[in-house]
């Protein structure tokens, strides 16, 4: 190992001495010594450097001593010395790009903190050693650019229609070769581009040319490539798509302008009034108060409650980065109509009446009036059918301008000549517009003097200590008073007489204690229009005087109707009642019967035995009281026979043809009828005898297939008759029978109604005609289907609660002993009370309703139906109203 290291020791001194030997034959073959110079690092003559970067050359003496060196120095291309960097000053003084910088061990570096194009050129480090060296060295600086975008952003707007250049600006040195790529396409120069130095030309934007651009540029020299993608957008102005001219809206009320355009990007809006130039966007301009509201993205301009200032013209303005454009729209605000007067009027009848109408509103709004509850408009001017009446148009010129601080736009008057009393009443003022409809109503007063048209009392009755009303009403405008005079002198304070009232109305109660009450009473209205005075006759009023004659109407073996002729003299007062006193011949007046009837009730005297003879006398009686008795009559009642013919209520509705009653059922009818009188020996049955009959000229001929059925009841008065056939006349004959025999049979001829759901059979007493059905059939049907579902009603009720009205007839059976009060029996139009049921007594009703037509084709004696109650010995007899035989 020692003798390696010493091999390696041994040729490391060969080389230095090989090294020695060079150098001094470089140094010494040339003849003079080697002089100090300064050496440039980097070391190459000629030196490129980047634009932008920082750069350093080092300037290095190589001298024997450097103590003799002075003076070293960079001298920049123009000449001047390249100043030192002083100590103290910042670095970052931007404004020195090149200085020079002292390194220790004396080299002085020149420092380029950004290498600019004007830095190229010669620089030259100098020296002076020993005071009489003067050194030098030169390098050649070469600067060189590397591509650079100088101006071209990223993203680019043309304006659609017009011609833009792309921009793209690129700096190099060498100069670039710039070429255009869209979407991968190189782009050359040709009708739409032109490629230029600083960017690409578009002639005639289209939004097609929207898209990615790529610029990219190039320098062969120096092998250098770069390129940018320019984003192009095309920009459209905006261009309005909707718009209003003109607008109206409501004062108080909201509304909405809309202004639409179409543009890229796109637009933004504001509105302006255009008076005020005031932007009405701007939530704090002063007429908006909150009131505007503007959408800048839609344009629409919202005013939450329209103002009367806000009417004139508003401008839309849309705009975006390619333009700007304006639409006027005007507002017109409608001004809702008020009534601001009506002047009420007050006249005597014959003069001028005036309803002055004044209202507001924009537009002015159209005045009319109408009666208050009609709705008939009077037309302006006088009216088509009674010119008495007069709408007249108000110039506004001529009227105040202002009231309450609202100004007049429309004023009418309603004018009536010459007042009748018929004109007086409430009014309505009616203004009309746009914006609404306004109503006030106003009095016309038409004062008159009293008149007692409406008094209709001219004679009055009274007796000793009764008191008596005399009332007066007078019709007058103002309020009459009213005063009482009898014979011409005023009774008002007479202790005997009592005033109510002063007027309009005024009643005297008279209570004539002596003759001198009766007369002529007067009652005087006055107002300030004039007086009237009505007269009412108080006369004394007596009993009246005998019953003329009783006739005996309708007699049966137990019953006696009378009507009655009489009195002669009803004593001043209406009768009020009849009343008869009848004994068997044999009795005396003291055991007589009495019985009283109300006026006008059917006058039937039941309860008589059949073959007796009676004495009667009847007496009439008004408010004061019963007249005298007549004189005797004197009647023997007939000897028992057959019961009186029923009478049959006819159900169901009267056909048009008269004598026909339709029953509302094709299969069924329901005869129902009255009980007749028996004549004096209790009814046992009923026969009910159906055919079907037909029409002929004749009369009504039956059919061979009749039924009969027999009721063994003395007290039924409805049978339903079943098993019909539809649409199919029916002659039905009711007999009654008693221990002596049948009655005379009451007749009926029914129709039955048609049946829907089969077709009409050959049976030629069927009713051949197929005319629709009448709506009485219909009629007819619907109240029957609602009868039939009362009587399920009814009859469940019967069954489950022992209510309703089958279960009184059903539990009601027993009958209640009848009183035999035929005293002073008074009755009035009572409805009858047969014991058999309340449903009998609806029948009863429906017969006084029924009876007339009835009565009008029977002869005298079947007019007066009687019935009775059998259960009882004495029986008891409710006639219906006779009418007037
Ligand atoms: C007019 O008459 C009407 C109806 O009676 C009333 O409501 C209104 O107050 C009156 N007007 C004036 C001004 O008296
Ligand atoms: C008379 O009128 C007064 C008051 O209206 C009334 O109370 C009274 O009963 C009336 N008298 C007669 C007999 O009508
Ligand atoms: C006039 O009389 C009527 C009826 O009694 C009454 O309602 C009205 O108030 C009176 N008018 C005046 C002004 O007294
Ligand atoms: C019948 O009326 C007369 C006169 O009204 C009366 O005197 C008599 O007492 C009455 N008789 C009966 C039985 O009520």
């Amino acid at each position: 190992m020692d003798t390696c290291g010493r091999g390696r020791l041994g040729a490391a001194a060969v080389a230095v001495v090989i090294l020695v030997i060079a150098t001094a034959k470089g140094s010494y073959g040339v003849p003079e010594m080697p002089g100090p110079m300064l050496v440039i690092l980097p070391s190459q003559p000629v030196q490129t450097k980047a634009i932008g970067k920082n750069a350093l050359l080092t300037c290095r003496p190589n001298v024997e001593d450097i103590d003799l060196l002075q003076d070293l120095k960079w001298i920049s291309p123009d000449g001047a010395t390249v100043e030192r960097d002083n100590e103290g000053q910042e670095l970052s003084d931007l404004k020195k790009n090149m200085y020079t910088e002292v390194m220790p061990g004396g080299d002085l570096v020149l420092i380029f903190r950004s290498v600019t194009e004007r830095d190229s050129g010669n620089y030259t480090c100098t020296a002076t050693y020993a005071n009489t060296d003067h050194i030098k060295k030169s390098v050649k600086i070469e600067t060189i650019m590397a591509i650079t975008f100088v101006d071209a952003p990223e993203e680019q707007y043309p304006i659609l229609g017009t011609s833009y250049k792309v921009k793209c600006e690129v700096k190099a040195n060498p100069a670039p070769i710039v070429d255009w790529y869209k979407n991968s396409e190189v782009i050359t120069t040709d009708d739409h581009y032109v490629v230029d130095t600083d960017g690409l030309l578009i002639k005639n934007v289209t939004e097609s040319d929207d898209g990615i651009y790529n610029c990219r540029a190039i320098v062969i020299k120096s092998g250098e490539l770069n390129d940018r993608n320019i984003r192009v957008e095309v920009h459209v102005p905006p261009t309005f798509q909707e718009t209003v001219k003109s607008m109206e809206a409501v004062e108080g009320q909201a509304t909405s302008l809309t202004c639409l355009a179409a543009g890229k990007p796109p637009p933004v809006y504001s509105w302006i009034k255009s008076s005020t130039k005031e932007d009405l966007s701007n939530p704090t301009s002063p007429s908006s108060a909150g009131r505007f509201s503007v959408d800048k993205n839609t344009g629409v301009l919202t005013i939450i409650s329209v103002h009367r200032e806000d009417e004139g013209e508003l401008k839309c303005v849309a705009e975006n980065a390619a333009g700007r454009i304006e639409h006027t729209a005007k507002l017109s605000v409608v001004v809702p109509p008020r009534v601001l007067s009506l002047a009420n009027d007050s006249v005597a009848a014959g003069q001028n009446g005036n309803i002055a109408c004044r209202a507001s509103g924009v537009p002015p709004p159209i005045i009319h009036f109408k009666r208050f509850g009609s709705q008939v408009r009077y037309v302006a001017g006088g009216q088509p059918e009674d010119d008495h009446i007069y709408v007249e148009p108000v110039a506004i010129s001529d009227v105040d301008k202002f009231i309450e601080g609202e100004e007049i736009t429309a004023g009418a008057n309603f004018v009536v000549h010459s007042a009748l009393r018929s004109d007086d009443g409430l009014y309505v003022c009616v203004a009309e517009n746009k914006g609404g409809v306004a109503e006030r109503l106003g009095h016309l007063t038409v004062e008159f003097a009293p008149s007692f048209a409406s008094t209709p009392l001219k004679q009055a009755w009274s007796w000793h200590n009764h008191p008596v009303n005399l009332t007066c009403l007078a019709e007058s405008i103002p309020n009459a008073t009213i005063t009482w005079w009898l014979n011409e002198r005023s009774i008002e304070n007479d202790a005997n007489v009592h005033k109510l009232g002063n007027g309009p109305q005024s009643t005297l109660t008279v209570t004539p204690y002596d003759q001198k009450y009766y007369g002529i009473y007067k009652c005087r209205a006055s107002n300030v229009h004039g007086d009237a005075d009505h007269e009412i006759h108080l006369r004394e009023a007596h009993r009246p005087s005998e019953v003329l004659q009783a006739k005996l109407e309708v007699i049966t073996a137990t019953t006696i109707t009378f009507s009655f002729m009489g009195p002669k003299n009803d004593g001043g007062l209406p009768m009020r009642a009849y009343a008869v006193q009848y004994k068997e011949e044999r009795k005396t007046w003291n055991e007589a019967l009495n019985k009283t009837w109300l006026v006008d009730t059917p006058y039937i005297l039941e309860g008589l035995e059949p073959q007796t003879s009676y004495n009667f006398r009847f007496a009439a009686k008004n408010d004061v009281g019963f007249g005298e008795w007549s004189a005797d009559e004197h009647h023997t009642m007939p000897k028992r026979s057959n019961p009186e013919e029923p009478v049959i209520l006819s159900s169901g509705l009267s056909g048009s043809e008269g004598e026909v009653v339709n029953s509302p059922y094709a299969y069924n009818y329901e005869l129902r009828w009255k009980i007749p009188a028996d004549n004096g020996e209790p009814i046992d049955k009923y026969d009910i005898k159906f055919c079907p009959a037909k029409k002929t000229n004749e009369g009504w001929k039956e059919s061979d297939k009749c039924d009969t059925i027999e009721i063994k009841s003395h007290d039924h008065t409805a049978h339903e008759l079943q098993n019909l056939q539809a649409n199919t006349y029916y002659k039905i004959e009711l007999r009654a029978h008693n221990g002596i025999g049948y009655s005379t049979p009451g007749q009926i001829i029914v129709k039955t109604a048609r049946d829907h759901s089969s077709n009409t059979a050959s049976d030629p007493y069927m009713k051949e005609e197929n005319t629709a059905l009448s709506s009485g059939i219909i009629i007819g049907i619907v109240i029957a289907a609602l009868l039939i579902v009362l009587i399920i009603i009814d009859l469940s009720c019967c069954v489950v609660n022992k209510a309703g009205l089958l279960a009184m007839i059903c539990l009601k059976n027993k009958k209640e002993p009848i009183d035999q009060d035929i005293k002073n029996e008074c009755r009035e139009q009572e409805p009858l009370k047969s014991n058999n049921s309340n449903k009998y007594s609806v029948h009863d009703e429906e017969m006084q309703r029924t009876e007339a037509p009835l009565i009008a084709t029977e002869n005298l004696k079947r007019d007066t139906a009687v019935d009775f109650d059998f259960k009882n010995a004495t029986s008891r007899t409710t006639f219906v109203k006779n009418s007037a035989v």
